[in-house]
């Protein structure tokens, strides 16, 4: 939007979360809460997004990623009123200022734009106003008897009359930008908490004449503010009821919408059926028809259509620096199976329990069931990996691959030290320790060859006096 300019409140201790993290770095669904508010206004498209750091700063500053973003330091934190004052220089001379509270993180990109369109039309200070049942804590809007907006009053500050009042102030307002400059220069902090407070810039633009007005919020969930523990629980619960009503609403199947955490991207075909406890990660596709069992937990993953993750399963495409996982179509996966980062299944492949795969290709139909490790290996297709058997890929300095060609049988309880290859069709033999290539088609044993003892006798114990 031509001369709009976006402030973020960010720079509070958040005393009320009792952490030594600063508030706007604590999580909603995964991500900090200023980066759903800097997300929010992302398509507003404003010429400047100013985020007010202080407490925390540094790590605050390195967590925000917005196009264009800068950063104004407050120190010391002063008040919501002194937090905007200090971002007022960067701001552009005229046009608007949309500003946030980087703790109030549900808010929607169209009820914000509906707030600067109201300012821009009016000329005036435009304030986002949700009723809400319990207003504890928030900072009432008191109108006059002509229904006016008069004054924000803070919870510290009002009187009992003033308490009563179900009408709040959001945190989010709307004002031309030179005026706003003007009412920031002359607050003053001579209230209860002793803090310059954004909110009396209200009374001075009354004072000055102006029309206030009140925009309504969508609804109460938008705009609840994060600042104890219990808030922030809360508002999670709001947001994983909504992501569950949206992946309803296209058709998943989901054994209980409360018990399901999204946090990232969840993309699902048709027919995908979802039973509970299962936390989504990072970006996540399933195809059609895809189930997953209970109590999974999928992060930075495609799953083709058909497959099925079996309970308890644990898939970690490795996050913003990994490089992903993938399954194939009709291929089943789990119980308790763990896929990292590179793990590339192909279709109809099967991973059973306790089997560990870490940047690994395996081909069409491989198989391995039980109790495995393979790490830095291509497998072939239709190979079979016998229990208890794992590639070694590290030699204390470097990790070494293995290449095992399609159709090969490893048996159970092998150690295929890498670098190594083992040729199509090869089948090796249960317990052994393979560290040089093994041929296409044939039999490999390695392990010591067994042998009967005629005529051994086995120790017996010297028989003690009270048992003659
Ligand atoms: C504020 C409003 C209140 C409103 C509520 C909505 C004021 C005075 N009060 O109260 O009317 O109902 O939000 O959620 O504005 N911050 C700074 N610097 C400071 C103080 C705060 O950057 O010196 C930031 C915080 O990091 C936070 C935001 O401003 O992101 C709001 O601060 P907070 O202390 O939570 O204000 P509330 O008491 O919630
Ligand atoms: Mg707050």
């Amino acid at each position: 939007m031509a001369g709009l300019s976006v402030v973020v409140m960010a720079a509070g201790k958040g005393t009320r979360m009792r952490s030594a993290r600063p508030k706007v770095l604590h999580t909603l669904a995964g991500r900090p809460l200023l980066q759903h508010v800097l997300d929010a206004a992302v398509p507003l498209r404003a010429e400047r997004t100013v985020v007010v750091t202080g407490h925390g700063a540094d790590a605050v500053e390195r967590s925000a990623t917005a196009a264009g973003v800068s950063f104004a330091r407050q120190e010391p934190q002063l008040g919501t009123g002194h937090a905007v004052a200090q971002a007022a220089p960067l701001l552009a001379a005229d046009g608007t200022t949309l500003v946030l509270n980087g703790d109030v993180p549900m808010i929607a990109t169209g009820t914000l734009r509906a707030l600067v369109d109201e300012s821009v039309a009016a000329g005036s200070l435009a304030l986002l106003t949700v009723e809400v049942a319990d207003a504890h804590g928030y900072g009432r809007i008191v109108r006059d008897p002509d229904g006016a907006v008069a004054a924000i009053v803070e919870e510290k500050d009002a009187s009992d009359a003033e308490r009563a009042l179900r009408e709040i102030y959001t945190g989010v307002l709307a004002a031309p930008t030179a005026k706003l400059k003007g009412w920031l220069a002359a607050l003053r902090s001579d209230n209860a908490a002793g803090e310059y407070y954004l909110t009396d810039v209200v009374r001075l633009a009354v004072a000055e004449g102006i029309v206030v007005t009140g925009v309504a919020a969508g609804d109460e969930t938008e705009v609840l503010g994060v600042n104890s523990a219990a808030q922030l629980a809360d508002l999670e619960r709001r947001f994983q009821r909504r992501a569950a009503g949206r992946l309803m609403e296209g058709g998943v199947r989901l054994a209980h919408p409360a018990r399901l955490d999204v946090r990232g991207e969840l993309a699902c075909g048709s027919d995908v059926e979802i039973d509970v406890g299962c936390v989504f990660e990072g970006r996540v596709t399933l195809g059609d028809g895809v189930r997953v069992g209970g109590y999974c937990m999928l992060r930075d993953v495609t799953v083709g259509a058909g497959t099925e993750i079996k309970p308890y399963t644990h898939v970690d495409g490795g996050g913003s620096t990994g490089t992903g996982a993938s399954i194939g179509e009709r291929a089943s996966v789990g119980p308790f199976a763990r896929l990292r980062a590179g793990a590339r299944l192909g279709a109809d492949v099967h991973i059973g329990n306790f089997v560990e795969v870490k940047n690994s290709t395996l081909g069409r139909g491989a198989k391995a069931n039980h109790l495995a490790y393979l790490g830095d290996s291509t497998v072939g297709e239709r190979v079979n990996f016998g229990a208890g058997s794992i590639t070694a890929n590290y030699d204390g300095a470097a990790k070494h691959r293995t290449v095992i060609g399609d159709d090969a049988s490893i048996g159970s309880n092998c150690v295929l030290v890498a670098p190594i290859e083992v040729g199509a069709g090869a089948t090796i033999g249960g317990g052994s320790t393979i560290s040089r290539p093994a041929p296409a088609g044939q039999l490999t044993v390695a392990r010591a060859r067994q042998a009967t003892i005629a005529g051994w006798k086995r120790p017996t114990k010297p028989v003690k006096s009270d048992e003659r």
